[in-house]
């Protein structure tokens, strides 16, 4: 019996082609389907009247057809013009890729370029086929690419209204403004169920809770899609929903994105699974893999999850979608080459700026009999599913909705609603709140004035971080909404981020929080609010002295350790990333006149809030379910402020060196053929006095150390081995800064975790006295084969005689663009 288990077992796994062959010692990335919840795309989606059309059409498709429908592209680097050459069957614009190279534009231009691809892929080929794009788009809290268009609540602050009615209306409203752009498809909703919070992308997520997420998949889906009937198209004020990022992205260890979920199959199915079998119930057109991987093996290329399980046991008939490149990540494939996705799975390979080389590759290996022809064929019959569903293919999605949709005031007016039943009141002693008719109040804090800081990632831009208050003008800051409401009712409101007043106000609103970041880009090392610079903290405490309440208004894309600010408020209220219906806010927290109440709180927790900075979080402050309201106030009481955590040593696994010195748990040495020496606050010599070094003034006094080199020797920082793998990443870079002294004529090296490059070029560019700032993309590292995943030598600068550079820091960061990188000694 249990030999038999075993065989069936091995055979399943070399069948999968999940795992290598010589590795059968992770059978835990294989799924086995029978314990998965069973599902099925409803019928309405593969007629038999329709999947006949499809049937002869794909008789009649050349192998470029085929192959061209499941490469997509993105809109920057894809004219419609390249598709006569490059028949591909999507095209889609990601969170950078505005039309015609601009980030602002406008629905009708939007439309404009849509069309524009359109209209080639409709014109037929020899064969007189002619097959429509189907065009995607990032609408994830409401249409928010475009400037004003009505920008939701991000998922989080949906997870805290408990309310899948509401889901389901923001569905339908956004599916009128995607549609009213000339789009059919919108790559939401996320279905994660995020469950360690250091995670980038928590926000994206409604909550920690599977049925909740279950719950609004379905309300999502239906709301976007509307009505699915057989043999008709959707209606085309409804678009293609997408559920994602299949599987158990918000379970990868350490919250690490794009990284590995290392879990028995039970909790990837309990946890992480149970919206997926709704949205496919529910209709769901497609579906997007994750980037991550389930216990070692890339999900792109994990065909158990894919097919057995997705496709076959859930019943699956949509189409998938792989994420941004993301099938390059597959062991043994590029992102211009790569059947093991296909094998596994996959039918639309999103490949935004490299579809020329898949599309050549996929096209070289179809045609030397390469890929499985019957596989080939089901992707390209899912892809014209969908289009059927949607109507492209009969042409009678022509009838779009117009422009004018865009920020239409019942959407907004949904916005506001949506944002009032986010909102979730943790503290309100001496009920502070609401704040009375007549009051005089004080709005300070970063945040106070800031579209780009209420709206979070994924608002016109990627990271949402160039967001003006003019892009939405029909947007109000928390300050604007709190003044009109305040003025409705007989008061007053100044506004000063930096808390400053002339005449005592009777409360302080301040807002603050997290600003704005995307994906990975927002992982953090600890759940710590401000642990190095805790301004914020400061502004609280500098009003209450001055004896004024205040209300601590918190804006984040997940629950954070803020222990310290709650103490210091009066009143602590979770806002969440509300987007820009900044009036929601002013609902809740502003009486009006006449003695009719302000709109009672109503938003729960949709994850536990942390009592300390420790990640996953097991002993809340505040459960999941948690939220006080007018009518039942709580006391809280004083709470502990102890982070229980080292988190300087946790920062600082990407920041070495800041004003000189190492950071903990870094150690900072001169090397020479006399060993290796410690740097401290004095001036010394390496062991054979090949290298001075002194502490110099850059910036403040003695916030830098001069190096002067009179032979070969070595600058050195190390530490115990940190993982730096996540920031591996074309947005992440070694960052130096300090000053040119000398060069002398030797190399000059920069070396991360035992690979050198030379940086001599990059050093000559600078001026000879001037402030440098240096940054080497990590990628280059690993490319010249470091490994990233356990850096003990973090930073290793060689030099020789005649070379002198001052140091002030050395950190890992985020830089946005990709940067070239410096050759190989
Ligand atoms: C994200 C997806 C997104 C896609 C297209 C990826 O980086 O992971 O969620 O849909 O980009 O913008
Ligand atoms: C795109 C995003 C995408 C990301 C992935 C960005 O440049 O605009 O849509 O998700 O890259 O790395």
């Amino acid at each position: 019996m249990r030999a038999t288990v075993l065989i069936l077992l091995a055979g399943t796994l070399l069948a999968s082609g999940a795992i290598a062959r010589d590795a059968p010692s992770q059978p835990s990335a294989i799924a086995h389907p029978a314990l998965w919840p069973a599902a099925h795309s409803p019928r309405a989606i593969a007629d038999a009247a329709t999947e006949a059309k499809i049937s002869a059409l794909i008789a009649r498709m050349t192998i470029e057809q085929k192959v061209g429908q499941i490469v997509q592209a993105d809109i920057s680097t894809i004219t419609p013009e390249d598709l006569k050459t490059y028949p591909l069957g999507s095209i889609l614009a990601g969170g950078n890729s505005g039309p015609y190279g601009n980030e602002r534009s406008s629905a009708a231009d939007w439309h404009r370029l849509v069309d524009s691809f359109r209209a080639v892929s409709r014109e037929p080929a020899a064969n007189g086929v002619a097959i429509p794009i189907i065009f995607g788009v990032d609408a994830v809290h409401g249409h928010s690419n475009l400037p004003n268009a009505t920008i939701y609540p991000h998922n989080i602050g949906l997870g805290a209204t408990h309310d899948p009615g509401l889901i389901r209306r923001i569905g339908a409203a956004t599916a009128d403004e995607v549609s009213a752009s000339g789009i059919e498809w919108t790559f939401a909703p996320t279905l994660a169920v995020p469950q360690d919070l250091r995670w980038g992308r928590s926000y994206e997520g409604y909550s920690s809770d599977p049925k909740l997420v279950a719950a609004y998949a379905t309300a999502m889906v239906e709301g976007l899609q509307g009505r699915l009937e057989p043999g008709k198209p959707i209606a085309s004020d409804h678009v293609a929903a997408t559920a994602k990022h299949f599987l158990a992205d918000g379970g990868t260890f350490g919250g690490k994105d794009q990284g590995d979920a290392k879990i028995g199959e039970a909790e990837l199915i309990a946890r992480h699974a149970q919206g997926y079998p709704a949205a496919i119930d529910a209709g769901a057109l497609t579906v997007m893999v994750s980037f991550s991987s389930w216990n070692g093996v890339k999900n792109h290329g994990n065909r158990s999850l894919l097919t057995d399980v997705l496709k076959r046991r859930m019943g699956f008939e949509g189409l998938v979608v792989g994420d941004w490149n993301a099938h390059g990540q597959i062991p043994g494939c590029t992102v211009t080459d790569c059947v093991a996705a296909l094998d596994a799975g996959l039918d639309l390979y999103m490949a935004p700026d490299s579809w020329k080389g898949l599309y050549e590759s996929l096209l070289k290996h179809a045609q030397a009999g390469e890929l499985p022809a019957a596989r080939l064929d089901d992707a390209v019959r899912r892809v014209l599913r969908v289009k059927a569903k949607l109507g492209l293919l009969d042409g009678s999605r022509a009838d779009r909705l117009a422009p004018a949709e865009i920020g239409r005031a019942d959407h907004l007016a949904l916005a506001r609603e949506a944002v009032a039943k986010s909102l979730v009141l943790l503290k309100n002693t001496g009920s502070v709140l609401p704040i009375r008719p007549g009051a005089k109040v004080l709005v300070a804090g970063p945040a106070a004035d800031s579209i780009a800081m209420q709206s979070g990632g994924w608002t016109v831009s990627w990271q949402g971080s160039d967001v003006t208050n003019a892009d939405f003008t029909d947007g109000q800051t928390i300050f604007a909404a709190i003044s009109d409401a305040v003025k409705a009712a007989g008061g007053s409101a100044v506004l000063a981020a930096d808390g400053a007043f002339d005449a005592k106000p009777d409360l302080a609103v301040v807002v603050y929080g997290e600003k704005p970041y995307a994906e990975f880009q927002g992982d953090v090392p600890t759940l710590d609010y401000q642990p190095t610079d805790p301004t914020d903290l400061a502004l609280i405490k500098k009003l209450k002295a001055a004896g004024v309440p205040v209300v601590s208004l918190f804006l984040s894309g997940r629950p954070l350790f803020t222990s310290p600010e709650i103490n210091a408020s009066d009143a602590f209220v979770a806002a969440w990333l509300p987007g820009t219906q900044g009036n929601g806010i002013a609902d809740v927290l502003v009486a009006r006149a006449n003695g009719k109440p302000a709109r009672d709180f109503t938003g729960r927790l949709p994850f536990a809030w942390p009592a300390d900075a420790r990640s996953p979080v097991t002993e809340p402050l505040f459960p999941v379910g948690y939220g006080q309201s007018y009518a039942k106030p709580a006391d809280i009481g004083q709470l502990s402020e102890d982070p229980k955590m080292d988190v300087a040593a946790a920062l600082n696994v990407q920041n070495f060196l800041a004003r000189g010195q190492a950071l903990s748990p870094w150690a900072l040495t001169v090397n020479d053929s006399g060993g290796a020496r410690p740097v401290g606050a004095s001036p010394l010599a390496s062991a054979a006095g090949a290298i001075a070094v002194r502490p110099v003034d850059l910036d403040a006094q003695e916030d830098a150390r001069s190096y002067r080199w009179s032979g070969n020797g070595a600058i050195s920082i190390d530490g115990p081995p940190a993982d730096l793998s996540r920031q591996l990443n074309n947005a992440f870079a070694l960052r130096l800064d300090g000053r040119v002294d000398s060069l002398g004529g030797a190399k000059v090296l920069v070396g991360v975790a035992g690979t050198n490059l030379d940086a001599t070029a990059l050093l000559k560019k600078q001026r000879i006295g001037s402030r440098f700032t240096v940054k080497i993309p990590l990628r280059c590292y690993a490319d010249a084969g470091a490994n990233l995943a356990a850096v003990g030598n973090a930073l290793r600068i060689e030099g020789a005689a005649g070379l002198g550079l001052t140091l002030q820091s050395a950190r890992v960061e985020a830089v946005g663009e990709p940067l070239p990188c410096p050759p190989k000694p």
